[in-house]
C-alpha cells in the first residue's frame, strides 16, 4: 500500500486524544474532573430539539441543498443583521457540518507549495494541520507577544508577502481565551487595504462568548473586505450543540460555487432535520445564551483567581470563549509535563500549550466549562499535586 505523501503532513487535535486517555483511566476506576475538551456543559436549548422532532415527524428525511435549507441561511443572515446591522445575500451563506470543514475547504482553496498562509500560535491546530496538508507554508502569529493574548495589527500586517494568500484570525481565541477589542481589529481591516491579493479566514465560532458586556468585533464591519471575506461561525459553542454537527460561514460570491463543489463532493449537505432545529436556534430567544454566560462569568471569576494563587502559576484574565490559558514554567513544569501530572496525579484533565502550536511550550489550557464544584475540586487537587 503506498499513500499519498500530503497526508503525513497532516496533523491532528490533541484534546481528543487525552479525552480517550482521561477515560481510560475512568474505566480503570480513577475519578477525573474534565476541563480538557472545549464544549459547553450544557444542554442545547429545549425548543431546537424540538423542532428537530418535528421536522422528523413532519418527514423531512431527504437530501437537501448542498448549501443549505434557503430558510436556513435565510435565518442567518437575519441573525447577522440584528447582532451586526450587515446586510447579507443569503445565497453567500453556506450551511455546513460543523466549523471545521469551512476551514478545510478555505485552506485548501489558497494552499498550495509556494503559498503562504498567516496563522495564529497558539490557536486552533488544524489551521496549521491543514495548512501543512496542503504544502502551503504556514506563517505564525506570536499569540504570545502581548501580555493579554491580543492581536497585535502591525505585526500581523508584516508578515504578509507576495506569497500570501490567506490570513486566518480567530477572535475571541481558543486556547489563550483572549479577546482582541474593535479598535485593534479596526487598523487591521485598514491596513489590509494595502494587501488586496489577500484573502481573509476569520473564525467567529466564540462571537457569542464574550465577557464584560463588550462588542463582538467581527468582521462583518468591513464591508470593503467582503469580497475576500470568509466568516466562519455555528451553532456549537453558541447554543451549546457541539454534537449536533452544525456551522455556517460567508464566502465571497466568487468562492461560493468552489464551495458548493467541495460540499457536493464530500458531504452531499447537512442532516435535513437539524437544519430546522438550526433555524429555531437562530429566530428563538437568546436566553439560553445569556444564562451561559452568566454562568460562565461566575466560572471565569473563579478559576482566574484560583490558579493565580497557585503558588508558580500566573494566568491572564480571559476575555472571551471559555479558556483559560496560564503560564505555569515557574512551577519547574513544562506545560506537556504539567498537563500530564494534572491527570495522573491529580486526576485532572487539561491540554499542554503545545497542542495549539510551537510557542506556547510554558503553557496549559483549562475549558472552564465545568461547574463550578468540579472548577474548586480541580484547583483544590492542583494545589495539592504541587505541594
Ligand atoms: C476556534 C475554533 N474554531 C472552530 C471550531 C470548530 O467548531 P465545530 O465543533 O463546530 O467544528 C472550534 C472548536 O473547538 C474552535 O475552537
Amino acid at each position: 500500500m503506498k499513500l499519498a505523501k500530503n497526508i503525513e503532513r497532516l496533523g491532528t487535535e490533541s484534546a481528543f486524544k487525552i479525552l480517550a486517555e482521561a477515560k481510560k483511566l475512568e474505566a480503570e476506576g480513577k475519578k477525573i474532573i474534565h476541563l480538557s475538551l472545549g464544549q459547553p456543559d450544557f444542554k442545547s436549548p429545549k425548543h431546537v430539539v424540538e423542532a428537530t422532532k418535528k421536522a422528523l415527524d413532519d418527514g423531512h428525511h431527504g437530501y437537501v441543498l448542498p448549501n443549505g435549507i434557503f430558510e436556513c441561511r435565510q435565518a442567518v443572515t437575519r441573525k447577522i443583521k440584528k447582532l451586526y446591522d450587515a446586510d447579507i445575500d443569503p445565497e453567500r451563506v453556506i450551511i455546513m457540518p460543523g466549523g471545521k470543514p469551512t476551514m478545510y475547504y478555505a485552506i485548501t482553496l489558497f494552499g498550495e507549495p509556494g503559498a503562504e498562509i498567516i496563522y495564529p500560535d497558539p490557536g486552533f491546530p488544524i489551521y496549521e494541520s491543514m495548512i501543512n496538508y496542503t504544502g502551503a507554508k504556514p506563517i505564525p502569529i506570536n499569540m504570545l507577544e502581548n501580555k493579554d493574548f491580543s492581536i497585535n495589527p502591525e505585526k500581523v500586517l508584516s508578515l504578509i508577502n507576495k506569497n500570501t494568500r490567506l490570513l486566518i484570525l480567530n477572535n475571541p481565541n481558543n486556547p489563550t481565551g483572549a479577546f482582541t477589542e474593535k479598535n485593534k481589529i479596526d487598523i487591521l481591516a485598514q491596513g489590509l487595504k494595502k494587501f488586496p491579493n489577500v484573502a481573509i479566514l476569520s473564525d467567529e465560532i466564540y462571537s457569542r462568548q464574550i465577557f464584560d458586556e463588550k462588542e463582538m468585533p467581527t468582521f462583518f464591519n468591513y464591508p470593503h473586505l467582503y469580497d475576500r471575506l470568509i466568516i466562519l461561525d455555528g451553532w456549537s459553542k453558541a447554543y451549546s450543540m457541539t454534537g449536533w454537527r452544525l456551522g455556517w460561514s460567508v464566502w465571497p460570491e466568487n468562492l461560493i460555487d468552489h464551495v458548493i463543489k467541495f460540499c457536493v463532493n464530500n458531504h452531499s449537505c447537512v442532516n435535513a432535520a437539524i437544519q430546522y432545529g438550526a433555524i429555531a436556534a437562530l429566530n428563538g430567544p437568546d436566553d439560553p445564551i445569556n444564562l451561559m454566560m452568566e454562568k460562565f462569568s461566575k466560572r471565569r471569576k473563579l478559576i482566574f483567581d484560583g490558579l493565580n494563587n497557585i503558588d508558580g502559576i500566573e494566568c491572564v484574565l480571559p476575555g472571551g470563549g471559555f479558556y483559560a490559558f496560564p503560564k505555569v514554567i515557574k512551577t519547574g513544569l513544562s506545560g506537556i509535563d504539567f498537563a500530564k501530572k494534572c491527570l495522573y496525579e491529580a486526576g485532572v484533565a487539561i491540554v499542554p500549550g503545545t497542542a495549539f502550536g510551537k510557542k506556547a511550550i510554558d503553557h496549559v489550557r483549562f475549558s472552564f466549562a465545568a461547574s463550578q464544584d468540579n472548577i474548586s475540586m480541580a484547583l483544590e487537587n492542583i494545589k495539592k499535586m504541587l505541594r
